[in-house]
Parts: structure tokens; C-alpha cells; sequence
């Protein structure tokens, strides 16, 4: 298994995909507060006019269908995302006609909602970046993702770092600081353990250090 430990790696690997002449889909999975997204926007600040983020995060299912589901209380696990309607983007991204702009939505944290049409992705740009924690679960329609992404990076981190920091996000985000290691402990962390299993099916494991 190939390891990265710079962003430098990384950075080059991404200005090959990007000049590869077709477009590329690369993912960024790995357990919850890895730092996905921090690493997406990282490798998006180094070629923002030739890549575009795609977050598995626009597909969490609104507050009010999770309620109807009686799933509010473990947001993030698996059967809180429309998982069928991120594999139907993926698949359009690869098929996307040469004139038309497909629209991916956002997850807006603040109001812990996702928003559809909040990211146009042009037909121009060679290189989306998609991220999120169950691009390689090998369970319903997650299943597909595989196949549709040309690499899958699995970023691994320390626990107790990664814990730490995920707690200091909740925190940040309006969650007292006992209310935040409670969510940690029994969401974050049992969803934790789902993802490191997937582990095995990345292209490449990314293990930066700690900055
Ligand atoms: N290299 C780093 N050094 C210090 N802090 C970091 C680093 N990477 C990420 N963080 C911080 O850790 C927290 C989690 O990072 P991030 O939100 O990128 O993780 P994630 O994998 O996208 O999480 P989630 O699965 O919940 O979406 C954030 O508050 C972020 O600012
Ligand atoms: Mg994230």
C-alpha cells in the first residue's frame, strides 16, 4: 500500500490528474474529523481553476426526513445520507455533456443543513475532488461509489488527535464541551470503526504530520 506524507506528494499527484486530458474524480474518505475536508480545500487552493469540491456531506438527509425516520440522533452514520443520490451525481459527473454545468449540493454547518444547487460544477474542469466518510463502505448503494472514483485516498490520523480536534469543532459550532465528547463517543466513534475496516480498498493512505 502506497503511503503519502506531504502535502508536496500530494499536490503533485494532483497536477498529474488534472492534466491527464479526461476528466478525473479523486476521494478523500477516513473516519470522522481526519480531516477531510481541510485537506480538500488545501489540494483546491493549489489548482482552483482546474478542480472543484464535491462533498458526500451535500447528501445528508434534511433534519425533517430525519425526525420522520427517528435518526436525528446519530446524523453521520451510514443511513443518514441519501447515498443513492450521491452515486446518481457521481455518475453524471462522468458523463456530463460538454456544454452543461451539473449542480452538486453543500452541507452548511452552521445551520447543519444541506443545500441543493450550491455548487456548479463546470464542464470544463478536469479534476473533482469529493470527500467524505463512506466512499469505500461496501454496503447498499455506497457500493457503487468504488467504482466511480479514479483514486480514493484514506486519510489515517492519531485517534487521540483526531478526537480532539473533532470535539474542538462541536465546540466551535455550538456544542457544549461534555454534550460534544458524548455526541464523539457515541456517534462519531462507533461510524469511526465502520470506516477504518474500508481502509484496505484505498489507493493510497495519507499520514501527514501533525502541524
Ligand atoms: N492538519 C491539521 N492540523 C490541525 N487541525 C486540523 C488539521 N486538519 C484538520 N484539522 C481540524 O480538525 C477538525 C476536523 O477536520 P475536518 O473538518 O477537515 O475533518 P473531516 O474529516 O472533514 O470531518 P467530518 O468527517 O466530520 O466531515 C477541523 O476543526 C479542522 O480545522
Ligand atoms: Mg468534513
Amino acid at each position: 500500500m502506497t503511503v503519502a506524507t506531504s502535502l508536496e506528494q500530494l499536490r503533485a499527484r494532483i497536477d498529474m490528474l488534472a492534466a491527464s486530458g479526461r476528466r478525473r474524480i479523486i476521494g478523500l474518505t477516513g473516519a470522522p474529523g481526519c480531516g477531510k475536508s481541510t485537506l480538500a480545500e488545501h489540494l483546491f487552493a493549489h489548482a482552483p481553476e482546474r478542480s472543484v469540491i464535491v462533498p458526500m456531506d451535500g447528501y445528508h438527509l434534511a433534519n425533517v426526513e430525519l425526525a420522520r425516520l427517528a435518526r436525528a440522533g446519530r446524523k453521520g452514520a451510514e443511513d443518514t445520507f441519501d447515498s443513492a443520490g450521491y452515486v446518481a451525481l457521481l455518475r453524471r459527473l462522468r458523463a456530463a455533456p460538454a456544454d452543461e454545468i451539473v449542480y452538486a449540493p453543500e452541507f452548511r454547518r452552521e445551520i447543519e443543513e444541506p443545500i441543493a444547487g450550491a455548487i456548479p460544477v463546470f464542464p470544463a474542469t478536469p479534476l473533482v475532488i469529493t470527500e467524505g466518510n463512506y466512499l469505500l463502505l461496501d454496503r447498499g448503494h455506497w457500493t457503487a461509489v468504488r467504482a466511480l472514483l479514479d483514486e480514493v485516498w484514506y486519510i489515517d490520523v492519531n485517534p487521540e488527535v483526531r478526537m480532539r480536534r473533532l470535539v474542538a469543532r462541536h465546540v466551535r459550532f455550538g456544542r457544549a464541551e461534555a454534550q460534544a465528547r458524548a455526541w464523539v463517543a457515541s456517534t462519531d466513534e462507533p461510524n469511526a470503526v465502520l470506516i477504518a475496516a474500508t481502509q484496505v480498498r484505498a489507493d493510497l493512505i495519507v499520514r501527514l504530520e501533525p502541524d
